[in-house]
């Protein structure tokens, strides 16, 4: 194993305690216990129809079931505003659904929001919704972005990039290069529409206080979720306060604000209290965003030495029709390997489906399956070792973008990774080897890539007079280890110990962070973080001088080692504790806040993360049932700062890639257009007796381009290549090629 870098112990601290104590506060725990009093509670009405309008709504009923209060829908609702689109993930905001709720009769998606009932209970909420009659004009509704026959249906829509990159590309010339190629391959992969299954449920708790409104919000976007609401309600963002402190699970299903968080809170501005919604388990499914279905038509080809001369990736994906979401599977392809000819194509097409969002790693997840299992079927037609495929293609400039890369050590990755696994052990004849009991056994790999991302974000931080050290910024921990990773980084900057350091997180009332996606909080707020405490252990450096009477000459990082020095004696019990010197000068507190932006190197260099995955299935021959037997991933994402927390996101990603793979698979009703099965029980995801021992390496190379910290990104990585190494290695086992996600023991009898 890798010689990690941690620095400090990795430990689990909620609120300054070392241990799980079930203390911390959820987005809808906030409720009388919490010093919320009054608090009413919210239930939806979600739409029985896919498509066509409300044509009256009868609430008689419902208005006089025990504990019912009020009853909004589109005769009478709050007005509320769409906000604009604006993606800049520290200044701007972009909701999850372009759309407002409750300001019309039109219904575009089954289980949109067409009716609130408030009431003094949950329980009684959600029985008075369901007394709400609706009567619908139905209208035909549309499904899939392709007929029966497989053509895709016309579409207006243009689809813009995101991450701000062009949604279309083409380098060198892709079709040439593959008719003159010695070694193709073209296949159709598809992806079926999957959900993010938070655990903790979406929520939002709204209360104001004359004309100030404090917003509890499940979210990876507290500054985004300040600026929608405000836009929405038509109010200064400065009278609303977001609060999200803790995350029980996001995956970017919690990444762009929801509109009926701003729903809520103009609820509770008409009713004069507090209200709580907290969405069904069933509303999460069919009325908060999915990962859409995606059909990937791959082309790729080879000369004879295992060059990749053409790639040609182009992919169809529903959106709704309020909105355009691009899945990005292209992506990945364009700086993953140095192939000269490469053509990107996204094609967008709107049906009856709530608007899809981010779900962890988009465009990468589904695309690396696609690419990476294209490129296994064009190894194995070549009969070359689908690792010697990938290596000889690693570059040490990016095509895309024309810049070499910060860091690529994809090679390493596979070299290791196979070292690891025991790849040699491999029969490229697929479905040879049985095992023990007869089970067929085949190995495969794909490789992992994700971008770096990285936007500004400001923090503050204070030592105080009770000799601790306070990080305070609104960027958030959604279960991703922020609290942790955040204290290491100001103890070992400061040299105070782990259990001095109190950070504060997931509310605007802190200074301004990014939002906690594309997993770029570490890379964003670390350097910040340094910074602030230099600045501030200098203005300490220079009381503690002045206090004592004499001059301290030398530079700014002189007196920042000076106050180091300083409080690492004291620590061990040698030198002054800095509350001390605060007390001699009369101080409560020295503080200092630093902004971080991103620099010039991002016109000068390609930033990545590689890895390499590999997976051994086992299949029974009777049954087809299908066994992940092992994984190994080996990952390169610049310096681990926590070699826990870090293993752990890995991990989880990786398990995502089971379920992608073998089980997820949200199923739609064609007739009615309702989601089929929208409970945890009928959607499958892994549990523990689906995933196998995970073998992770993190090759924990600092990539100092990035950021003086040398860390670059872990939370979608794992993530991407996993469902990818898994269906190569059911084709090893088998010799059936299985091009349709999940793989599930019906395609394999097929
Ligand atoms: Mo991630 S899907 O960008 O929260």
């Amino acid at each position: 194993m890798t010689d990690m870098n941690v620095i400090g112990k990795p430990v689990n601290r909620i609120d300054g305690r070392d241990k799980v104590t079930g203390t911390a506060i959820y987005t809808a725990d906030h409720g009388a216990d919490h010093g919320l009093t009054g608090v009413l509670h919210a239930a939806i009405v979600h739409a029985q129809i896919a498509k066509g309008r409300i044509r009256s709504i009868d609430v008689a009923r419902a208005e006089t079931a025990p504990g019912v209060v009020r009853i909004f829908h589109h005769g009478r609702a709050p007005a509320l505003r769409v906000p604009e689109a604006n993606w800049n993930l520290f200044s701007g905001s972009k909701v999850a659904e372009n759309f407002a709720p409750l300001q019309g009769r039109d219904v575009h998606y089954h289980g949109q929001i067409i009716a609130i009932v408030l009431a003094e209970t949950i329980e009684q909420a959600r029985f008075g919704a369901r007394l709400v009659a609706v009567d619908y004009e139905r209208e035909a509704h549309v499904h899939d972005p392709v007929d029966s026959a497989g053509v895709p249906l016309p579409t207006s829509v243009q689809p813009h990039g995101f991450y701000g990159e062009e949604a279309q590309s083409v380098r060198g010339d892709p079709a040439a290069a593959y008719a003159a190629a010695a070694h193709t391959h073209e296949a159709v992969y598809t992806t079926p529409i999957e959900h993010h299954n938070a655990m903790e449920l979406h929520a939002t708790t709204a209360s104001w206080n004359g004309g100030e409104l404090t917003l509890y919000e499940g979210s990876q976007w507290v500054n985004g979720v300040q600026s929608a609401v405000a836009q929405a309600l038509d109010i200064s963002p400065d009278s609303i306060r977001v609060v999200s402190r803790y995350i029980g699970g996001a995956f970017g299903g919690k990444g762009l604000p929801k509109m009926h968080a701003s729903l809520v809170a103009a609820i509770a501005r008409e009713v004069r209290r507090p209200v709580k919604l907290m969405m069904s388990r069933e509303g999460c499914y069919i009325a908060s965003g999915l990962r859409p279905k995606t059909i990937q038509t791959l082309r790729v080809a080879a000369n004879d030495d295992g060059t990749l001369v053409s790639i040609q990736h182009d992919t169809i994906n529903p959106t709704s029709e309020v909105d355009t979401f691009v899945e990005v599977c292209g992506y990945p392809g364009r700086y993953l390997y140095g192939c000269e000819n490469h053509g990107v194509s996204h094609t967008v097409t709107p049906v009856n489906i709530a608007n899809p969002v981010p779900m962890r790693a988009p465009g990468e997840g589904p695309g690396t399956y696609a690419l990476e299992s294209a490129l296994d079927e064009l190894a194995h037609k070549m009969e070359l070792d689908p690792v010697e495929l990938r290596v000889r293609n690693v570059s040490d400039t990016d095509l895309h973008v024309g810049l070499p890369y910060s860091a690529n050590n994809l090679t390493d990755c596979h070299r290791i990774g196979a070292e690891a696994f025991g790849w040699s052990r491999r029969n490229a004849d697929p479905g040879r080897t049985r095992d023990e009991q007869g089970w067929h056994v085949g190995y495969g790999v794909a490789s992992s890539a994700y971008p770096v991302f990285q936007a500004p974000a400001h923090v503050q931080v204070a030592f105080l007079d009770d000799g601790t050290l306070e990080v305070r910024c609104a960027a958030h921990d959604i279960g991703t280890g922020t609290y942790t990773v955040f204290a290491q980084i100001a103890a070992e900057r400061s040299g105070l110990p782990m259990s001095k350091i109190r950070v504060l997180l997931g509310d605007t009332a802190l200074p301004r962070s990014p939002a906690a996606v594309g997993a770029l909080t570490v890379c964003s707020s670390a350097p910040a973080i340094e910074s602030a405490i230099d600045k501030a252990a200098s203005e300490l450096a220079e009381i503690a001088v002045a206090s004592e009477g004499s001059a301290l000459s030398g530079s700014d990082a002189a007196a920042v080692r000076f106050v180091e020095g300083r409080l690492s004696d004291a620590e061990s019990g040698v030198g002054e504790a800095f509350e001390d010197v605060l007390r001699r000068a009369d101080r409560d507190r020295v503080s200092a806040n630093s902004e971080f932006a991103p620099g010039a190197y991002w016109t000068t260099h390609s930033m990545k993360t590689f890895g390499a995955q590999f997976a051994e299935v086992r299949i029974d021959p009777d049954t087809h049932e299908i066994r992940v037997a092992r994984m190994t991933g080996v990952f390169d994402f610049g310096r681990v700062l926590n070699e826990k927390t870090a293993r752990s996101q890995l991990r989880g990603g990786m398990v995502f890639g089971i379920g992608m793979a073998l089980l997820e698979h949200s199923a739609y009703d064609h007739e009615t257009g309702r989601m089929l099965g929208p409970n945890l029980a009928e959607y499958l995801v892994p549990s523990n007796a689906d995933v196998p021992e995970i073998d992770i390496v993190m090759l924990d190379r600092p990539d100092t381009v990035v950021n003086g910290i040398g860390a670059k990104g872990v939370g979608e990585i794992g993530n991407t290549g996993a469902a990818a190494a898994i269906a190569n290695a059911v084709f090893n086992a088998t010799g059936k090629r299985i091009r349709d996600l999940p793989i599930t023991i019906d395609k394999l009898l097929a």
